[in-house]
C-alpha cells in the first residue's frame, strides 16, 4: 500500500512514473509526430530519420520521448503496422558498445542470441530480424552524451546511423533514432562523418518557467496526494524553489521535495504538508543529486559513494583523499561481505562523469554542489537515502 495520511499514491511522485498528460511539452510532441507520425502513411518506403533532443536536466526530455514512443506504437497498431519503440538509457543499459547493442537487441527480441556476436553483427541481425518479421522500430538512446564521454573511440553513432547501408537502396525497418543529451557539446567528440549522418534535426526543451513548474507539480499533486493535503503556500514554495536558481526548473527536485516533505508530515502524524516541512527537507537536500541518480547506480557505485560520504564525515572537510576513500570502501565491502571491485578508480571516474562526485585534484574528491557548511546535513540525509535505496 502506498496510501497514508497525506498520500493517496506516493508512487506518482517517482521519477520513473510518467503521467498521461505532459503539460507544456505539446509542441515538442507534435514536432516528433510531424517527423515520425507522418511516416506511418507510407512506412514501406520510409527512410530513417534521426532526431536529437537537447535540454537541461529535468526539462522532461526522457518522459516526453518515452511517452511519444508509446503514442506512436499505439497509432501504428491501430493502422495495422507492427511498430515497436525501444528505450535505452546509456547510463543504465550501456557501459560499452557491446553492452549497449546487446541490450538494444534484447529489448527488441529474445530470439537473437548476442552472446557470440560482434557489435556490428548484432546490428546486422537485428535489421534482418525486423525485415523478416515485417516489424518497424523507433529506438530512443537517452544520455548519449554520457556514453560518448566514457567511450570516445567506439563510434556508436556511426554504427547506429548507417544501418541503411547494410542493404543499400532499400527502405529501412529502423524508421528512426532519437538521441537525448543535455546539450550539443557531445558533438565535439564525434567524427565529421558521424556528425553528418546524424543530421541537424534538433528539438529543444527549454527550462520550465515558474508558472509552468507550478502547473506541472499541481497535476502531480492531484495524483499523489489526498485532496487538500498540500497547501497552496506549500505548492508556491516548492514551485519557487524548483523554478529558480540553483535548481533552475528541474522538475525532479520539485517531485523529490514533495515526496520527502509528505513523508515528513506523515511521520509527524499530520494530514497536511506545510511550508515548514518543505524548508526542512530542502535544507537537507543537494539539488544536484536526486533519488534517480542514486537509483541508477549499481551496487558498486553506491558503495563508493557511501565510502566517500563516510570519509568526508570522518575528515570533517569538503574533500577527501582518494586513498582514504578506497580504504573506507574496502571496509564497507567487508561489512557487507562483498568482494571489493578491482576497478575502484573506474567507478570513481564514472561517478565524476555522472556529475555526482567532484574531483578537485587527481587525489581529492568531494560531492558536487555541496558547500562545506551544508555538507553535514546533506551527508546525513544522503546516507539515509543510500541505506533505504540499497535494496
Ligand atoms: N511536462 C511535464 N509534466 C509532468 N511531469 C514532468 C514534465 N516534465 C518533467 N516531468 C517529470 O519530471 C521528472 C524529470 O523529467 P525527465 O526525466 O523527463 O527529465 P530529463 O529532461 O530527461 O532530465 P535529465 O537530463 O536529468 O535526464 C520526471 O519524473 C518527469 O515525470
Ligand atoms: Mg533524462
Amino acid at each position: 500500500m502506498s496510501g497514508g495520511l497525506v498520500f493517496k499514491d506516493r508512487n506518482k511522485l517517482s521519477p520513473y512514473y510518467i503521467p498521461k498528460r505532459l503539460p507544456h511539452r505539446d509542441q515538442q510532441i507534435s514536432l516528433l509526430d510531424s517527423v515520425y507520425g507522418s511516416m506511418l502513411k507510407n512506412i514501406k518506403n520510409a527512410y530513417p530519420r534521426f532526431i536529437q533532443i537537447i535540454g537541461d536536466t529535468g526539462t522532461g526530455k526522457t518522459c516526453t520521448a518515452v511517452r511519444f514512443g508509446e503514442q506512436l506504437s499505439e497509432k501504428a497498431k491501430s493502422e495495422g503496422i507492427n511498430l515497436r519503440h525501444v528505450y535505452i538509457n546509456c547510463k543504465v543499459d550501456g557501459a560499452t558498445r557491446y553492452v549497449l547493442f546487446s541490450n538494444l537487441v534484447r529489448k527488441v527480441t529474445p530470439k537473437i542470441s548476442t552472446r557470440s556476436l560482434s557489435p556490428e553483427e548484432m546490428i546486422r541481425q537485428l535489421v534482418e530480424y525486423l525485415r523478416a518479421e515485417n516489424m518497424f522500430l523507433l529506438a530512443i538512446f537517452d544520455e548519449i552524451d554520457y556514453f560518448i564521454q566514457i567511450n570516445p573511440k567506439e563510434h556508436v553513432i556511426y554504427d547506429l546511423t548507417r544501418t541503411t547501408e547494410l542493404s543499400p537502396g532499400e527502405p529501412s525497418h529502423i524508421i528512426g533514432e532519437i538521441f537525448i543529451a543535455r546539450s550539443l557539446k557531445w558533438h565535439e567528440r564525434l567524427e565529421p562523418g558521424e556528425k553528418s549522418t546524424l543530421g541537424v534535426g534538433v528539438i529543444e526543451f527549454p527550462r520550465y518557467t515558474n508558472i509552468q513548474v507550478r502547473e506541472i507539480l499541481e497535476n502531480r499533486i492531484e495524483e499523489a496526494f489526498h485532496h487538500g493535503a498540500v497547501d497552496e503556500e506549500t505548492l508556491d514554495l516548492v514551485s519557487d524553489i524548483t523554478a529558480n536558481s540553483p535548481v533552475n526548473g528541474d522538475i525532479r527536485v520539485g517531485l523529490d521535495l514533495l515526496y520527502y516533505s509528505g513523508s515528513l508530515a506523515e511521520n509527524q502524524g499530520l494530514n497536511r504538508v506545510l511550508p515548514d516541512h518543505v524548508r526542512k527537507v530542502y535544507g537537507e537536500m543537494n539539488p544536484t543529486i536526486t533519488s534517480e541518480d542514486i537509483m541508477n547506480l549499481n551496487e558498486n557505485g553506491r558503495l563508493v559513494l557511501l565510502a566517500l560520504v563516510r570519509s568526508l564525515r570522518a575528515g570533517k572537510s569538503a574533500y577527501a583523499g582518494l586513498r582514504d576513500v578506497r580504504k573506507t570502501y574496502e571496509l564497507a565491502c567487508e561489512e557487507l561481505d562483498i568482494e571489493p571491485a578491482e576497478r575502484f578508480e573506474e567507478t570513481v571516474q564514472d561517478l565524476v562523469y555522472r556529475g555526482i562526485i567532484e574531483m578537485k585534484s587527481l587525489t581529492e574528491l568531494g560531492i558536487t554542489g555541496a558547500s562545506a557548511t551544508d555538507l553535514e546535513k546533506f551527508l546525513n540525509s544522503l546516507t539515509q537515502r543510500l541505506k533505504r535505496e540499497k535494496r
